[in-house]
């Protein structure tokens, strides 16, 4: 049994660390955030609590379209499902179905110093460029720091881009602790060892941003196309190439077995092949890879029933944590009855 202790009286007893995160459903899932994010969520629920929700109330800043804020999320349930998160090992449920998150919300903005967020690099990035920023980007972190806090997540996985928000849900928690006492437990980032890496099809970041992604479940025959489109340096075909500096093969060496990654790399080295032959081995090789769980998400798109029956099992497991979480927080800081708590 592990003694989870955040810094003087609030002590927790469990067997496993909890981790937590959360993706937006701003669009379809690409290989970036699979590779970058998804996979290690998924490898995380074996060993420890998972809690993985998908981030719809952050999506709202940039979605605003109900119809496909909608599909977006029911979209993510399957594509996380069909990609092994098992709602029997991790707990599944969208951001919205917890409204204590945002009660929380509220109780961490009324001590949330305005300077802290003018910082955030979302809000920061959209000012400099002379753009008008919303309350929902203002506020982000803040909501952010609830979904994290709400459920006593021990570790929280994400990208180099989240650590910023996880140091203000760090910097709210200990504020709130040290005015009210120990009501919430100190997360921690663990950053993700390939986040950032995954190149798109021009060689940059792939980013839906940057319109240079190849969707995990696209039409098997659109993602060839896209492979095929790579841009590729011009080299002739007798030089030799470094594959570690070649976006495609960083791509390659993502999807493809051992045995074909040393065989290609050997192949750069040489000299006297074609991007024609990567191209082709790399579209075998991502067909392969998500072979098994294209077959899932058709065999659960079959099934709505039981994606909602997920959803809605984990939605109550993650409200009865936050339910908890809130009832201390609102004793503590003096909204609620102590005969109440
Ligand atoms: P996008 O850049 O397409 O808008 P998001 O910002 O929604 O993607 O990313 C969701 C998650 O996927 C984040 O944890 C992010 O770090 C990860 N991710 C996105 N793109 C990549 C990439 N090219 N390489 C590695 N990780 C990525
Ligand atoms: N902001 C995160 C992103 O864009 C998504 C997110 C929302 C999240 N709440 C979270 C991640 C809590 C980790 C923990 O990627």
């Amino acid at each position: 049994m592990l003694v989870v202790q955040s810094t003087q009286n609030l002590t927790l007893e469990r067997s496993l660390m909890r981790i937590l995160s959360g993706i937006q459903p701003t669009g379809r899932f690409h290989w970036g955030n699979y590779f970058g994010a998804i996979r290690q969520y998924i490898e995380l629920q074996t060993e420890h609590e998972g809690f993985y929700f998908i981030a719809n109330l952050h999506a709202l800043t940039t979605i605003r379209d109900a119809e496909l804020l909608r599909q977006l999320t029911y979209d993510a349930a399957l594509d996380l499902l069909a990609l092994g998160l098992d709602p029997d090992k991790a707990t599944l449920f969208v951001q919205s179905d917890v409204p204590e998150v945002c009660q929380l919300t509220w109780l961490l903005m009324t001590g949330t110093p305005m300077g802290l967020l003018e910082r955030c690099h979302a809000f920061k990035e959209k000012k400099s460029k002379g753009l008008t920023a919303d309350a929902g980007l203002f506020n982000y972190p803040v909501l952010m720091a609830a979904d994290i806090l709400a459920y006593d997540a021990n570790w929280v996985p994400v990208g180099q881009d989240q650590v910023q928000h996880i140091e203000v849900c760090r910097d709210l928690a200990l504020s709130f602790n040290h005015h009210f006492g120990e009501a919430f437990i100190l997360p921690e980032a663990r950053v993700l060892a390939s986040a950032a890496k995954v190149p798109g099809t021009d060689g940059e970041k792939m980013s839906k941003s940057y319109n240079n992604t190849i969707g995990i479940f696209e039409d098997e025959k659109a993602v060839r196309k896209k492979i095929m489109r790579i841009q590729t340096d011009s080299r002739p075909m007798e030089a030799s190439k470094d594959p570690e500096t070649d976006h495609l093969f960083q791509l390659f060496q993502l999807m493809g077995s051992e045995q074909d990654i040393a065989d290609m790399a050997h192949l750069y080295r040489q000299g006297g092949f074609g991007y024609g032959q990567i191209k082709k081995a790399l579209a075998d090789a991502s067909e392969n890879y998500f072979a098994a769980a294209r077959d899932k998400r058709r065999e659960l798109e079959s099934r709505p029933d039981t994606v909602r029956d997920i959803l809605s099992t984990g939605a109550k497991c993650a409200r009865k944590q936050a339910a908890a979480v809130l009832a201390r927080v609102e004793t503590a800081c003096g909204i609620r009855s102590k005969t109440l708590a």
